[in-house]
């Protein structure tokens, strides 16, 4: 079941000119043209200046495009211009967003031989400098050419055969923006594979089908992968996931993984960065069953883990200098007569007892003892975990931000400063006292969910406090809404599963660890 997604073939030059089918020529807003327009303009009588005086559509923002066909003795068969925005205004996410809509353009038009041309963007004046430009576009149009075809059967739907595409990036420093280029293009693996993950339908996406596919990918890149059977996990008292899983007839499995790319060489931290997913491979919510309608979304409840999959792939693929770990709680929540009920009280692996109030409470549940499990075994320097942990996380921030909660301000102001120039937002959550003694049981140490009907995001994120020890640096992600889209609100993100979490958490590595 191998759906490795191809990737466009991505060449960058620095020849002044080329010759081929479409080139690609930026644009600023209210119609300013980019060194590179200005000079095909130039060289061309004029004839882009008189081709946009003449409508008043195509202004220049952001996302707009705009095709004129080549004369008899341009260069190129077409020219689309690519409206940027305001230019001093520029992100690295703006640019990414504008090399998203150049695909979404030009596929529509069947065209797979594209060069874009930058020029000397320094001359632009535009806050960012070519080789930071080259590569945001380069990888903006490779997010975008993501698709699922795994399933069709029919040949020319399930031909995703991007190989067969490519791009040439005409700019200054165009060494320097390949070599840029390709460390990016590690994290659009990672992010490809966490969508693959996500998207894969839950009959084949099952608990050990799952583990096992871990391993096949990130095993050959240096990756040691360690799967937990339920046996291995009863031993570890790992009573509260085994509780969840304990109604589906595909056993629940934990996987450890463990990057070091130390070798001998320094690094910034001497404890691994801690990386914890959760992994419910079907939620149908269990014995407190959800309604259908909609029942099929739930799939996407392993999204927490496919982005820390994805985020070890990475780290792996670049090699990078850290000693990092991720653990996935691996389960399928299923109603049974075997099922796990409201009512019960459950053992988890810290000791703890917790009244089961609802079995649609299970993330939780999974997350108790994947945090327990990682503290004990590798005393990480940090802990993040990822999960589609509640409907009210969605409620409060839909699907454009990422709520955190974190426990220490050095933490956060490493994640929101990765955030900030990414495609992947986040927004601080608060973490109070009231929560976390909210999620204290009567009759036993715990309970699964809290006692009113508000703030389900902020208790959810009280109740994973009391598995974290004393002085731990932690941050829940509560990525429920991030983590699929049926309406994507930028081109570089595809509907379903979009590997939230892989891209920001690996530049904040990047940024501040090696
Ligand atoms: N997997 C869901 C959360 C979810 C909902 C993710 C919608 C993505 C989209 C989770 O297991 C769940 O069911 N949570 C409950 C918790 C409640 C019973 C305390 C919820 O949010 O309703
Ligand atoms: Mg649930
Ligand atoms: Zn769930």
């Amino acid at each position: 079941m191998d759906t490795a997604h191809s990737l466009i073939d991505i060449q960058f030059a620095d020849k002044k000119s080329g010759k081929g089918r479409t080139c690609v020529l930026p644009v600023f807003e209210d119609n300013e043209l980019s060194p590179s327009a200005r000079a095909v303009d130039k060289d061309g009588n004029k004839f882009i200046s008189v081709y946009i005086k003449d409508q008043s559509v195509f202004k220049g923002k952001k996302g707009q495009t705009f095709l004129i066909t080549g004369g008899k003795d341009a260069d190129y068969r077409s020219y689309v211009l690519i409206g940027m925005g305001k230019k001093d205004e520029l992100t690295p996410y703006d640019i990414e967003c504008a090399g998203g809509h150049v695909w979404k353009f030009l596929s529509s038009m069947a065209e797979n031989d594209i060069t874009l041309d930058l020029g000397d963007w320094g001359k632009a004046k535009a806050k960012l400098d070519d080789d930071v430009v080259g590569p945001a576009f380069a990888t903006g149009l490779q997010l975008a050419a993501y698709s699922y075809t795994h399933y069709k059967s029919q040949k020319e739907e399930k031909k995703n055969d991007n190989k067969k595409k490519s791009l040439t990036i005409l700019l200054a420093k165009a060494k320097s923006a390949e070599k840029t280029y390709k460390e990016m293009e590690h994290a659009t693996r990672g992010t490809f594979f966490a969508r693959d993950l996500v998207n894969t339908p839950p009959n084949d996406l099952y608990p050990d089908a799952y583990a096992k596919r871990i391993q096949k990918q990130l095993k050959p890149l240096g990756v040691k992968v360690i799967i937990l059977d339920e046996k291995k996990m009863e031993k570890l008292k790992m009573g509260a996931a085994l509780a969840v899983g304990q109604g589906s007839e595909n056993p629940s499995r934990f996987v450890i993984m463990e990057w070091d790319g130390r070798k001998g060489r320094k690094s910034k931290a001497d404890k691994p960065l801690g990386f914890v997913g959760k992994g419910v491979t079907f939620d149908t919510g269990g014995i407190s069953l959800k309604p259908g309608a909609g029942m099929d979304e739930m799939k996407l409840d392993m999204g927490g883990s496919a982005a820390v999959v994805g985020l070890m792939e990475t780290l792996a693929r670049r090699k990078a200098n850290v000693y990092a770990v991720g653990v996935v709680g691996l389960v399928e929540n299923m109603p049974d007569g075997k099922s796990y009920r409201p009512g019960d009280i459950i053992t988890s692996m810290s000791g703890k007892t917790i009244e089961v109030l609802n079995t649609d409470a299970e993330g939780r549940l999974v997350l108790a003892d994947a945090l327990t499990y990682i503290q004990k075994e590798y005393d990480p320097e940090f802990i993040i975990d990822l999960a589609t942990l509640t409907g009210a996380m969605m409620v409060a921030l839909g699907h454009e931000y990422c709520g955190s909660f974190v426990n220490n301000d050095h933490l956060w102001e490493k994640m929101e400063k990765a955030a900030k120039t990414s495609a992947e937002k986040l927004w601080r959550m608060p973490l109070d006292d009231v929560w976390k003694k909210d999620m204290e049981s009567s009759i036993a140490d715990l309970k699964n969910m809290g006692s009113g009907r508000y703030a389900g995001a902020c208790t959810a994120a009280g109740f994973l406090e009391h598995f974290i020890d004393e002085g731990r640096v932690w941050s829940h992600m509560d990525i429920a809404g991030t983590a699929w889209t049926k309406a994507p609100t930028n081109p570089i993100i595809s509907k379903g599963g979009t590997g939230f979490g892989v891209r920001v958490l690996n530049d904040m590595i990047q940024q501040n660890y090696g």
